[in-house]
């Protein structure tokens, strides 16, 4: 365990993991480590490079030799791989669509474990995912297990990609949000699932400003 104070925040894709850690860390003052988005890069690479997917060794091999920093200042929260800037790459179909399976092996998972790991040993920090309750930081002050029906969640990724000027296909988003459900919390290897300890909150019919101060409350609460 560490000394430092460390919220774990799970659950499945489009439930508000992102914007609600980012925004408790900033109350908090707290590192914002936005997993999703480490497997997200490193699918990026896989795409790139024209990696094969479907090889474990190559991925965790390519992994290996990629550079893949969270970076968080005045500009926002912005993903590198390489020293390149791929925020926005990162959110492509094409990297939603592999991402599962990128995510699926073992070395991959180990090697990032330890990278996040080793992220939250050195400050107080937000952590989002699919395991951080689960398996990377099992003693985590407090874990939030979000959670929202398929199709709120498929309609809040559609306005999403919308207000940004992305193509999107509101059926296809279901499918897809549906798929990676399933990949995430069959795969044999920390899958998602709620940690006997989190806290659930279906965000379904709430804003954003309520789920952050009801974590933020319980975070206060478990470090008084
Ligand atoms: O933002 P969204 O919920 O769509 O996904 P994300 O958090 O960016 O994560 C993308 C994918 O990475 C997930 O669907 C999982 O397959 C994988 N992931 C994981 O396996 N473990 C984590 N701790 C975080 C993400
Ligand atoms: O990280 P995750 O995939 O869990 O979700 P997100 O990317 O944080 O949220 C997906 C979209 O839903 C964003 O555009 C949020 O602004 C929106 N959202 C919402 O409308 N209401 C909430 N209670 C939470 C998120």
């Amino acid at each position: 365990m560490s000394n430092w104070v460390n919220i774990a925040i799970d659950g499945p894709a489009g439930a508000g993991k992102s914007t609600v850690a980012k925004l408790v860390s900033e109350k908090l003052s707290f590192l914002y480590i936005d997993t999703g988005a480490m497997y997200r890069a490193l699918t990026l690479a896989v795409l790139k490079s024209k990696t094969n997917p479907s090889s474990e060794t190559d991925v965790s091999e390519l992994l290996n030799h990629s550079h893949i920093q969270l970076i968080v200042d005045q500009e926002g929260s912005r993903v590198l791989l390489n020293d390149e800037d791929v925020t926005l790459d990162i959110r492509s179909s094409e990297v939603n669509q592999l991402v599962s399976l990128v995510s699926s092996y073992q070395a991959v998972r180990e090697e990032m474990v330890k990278r996040q790991r080793q992220l939250a040993g050195t400050t107080n920090s937000v952590l989002d995912g699919r395991d951080i309750g689960t398996y990377v930081l099992p003693y985590a002050n407090l874990k939030v297990f979000l959670t929202a029906a398929v199709s709120e969640r498929a309609r809040r990724r559609h306005q999403e990609q919308i207000a940004k000027g992305m193509p999107s296909d509101l059926e296809q988003l279901k499918v897809d949000i549906a798929k990676r459900d399933e990949l995430d919390s069959t795969r044999a290897i920390a899958p998602l699932k709620k940690a006997e300890d989190a806290v659930e909150i279906d965000t379904t019919a709430l804003t954003i400003p309520e789920v952050v101060q009801a974590i933020t409350e319980l975070a206060k609460e478990r470090t008084a």
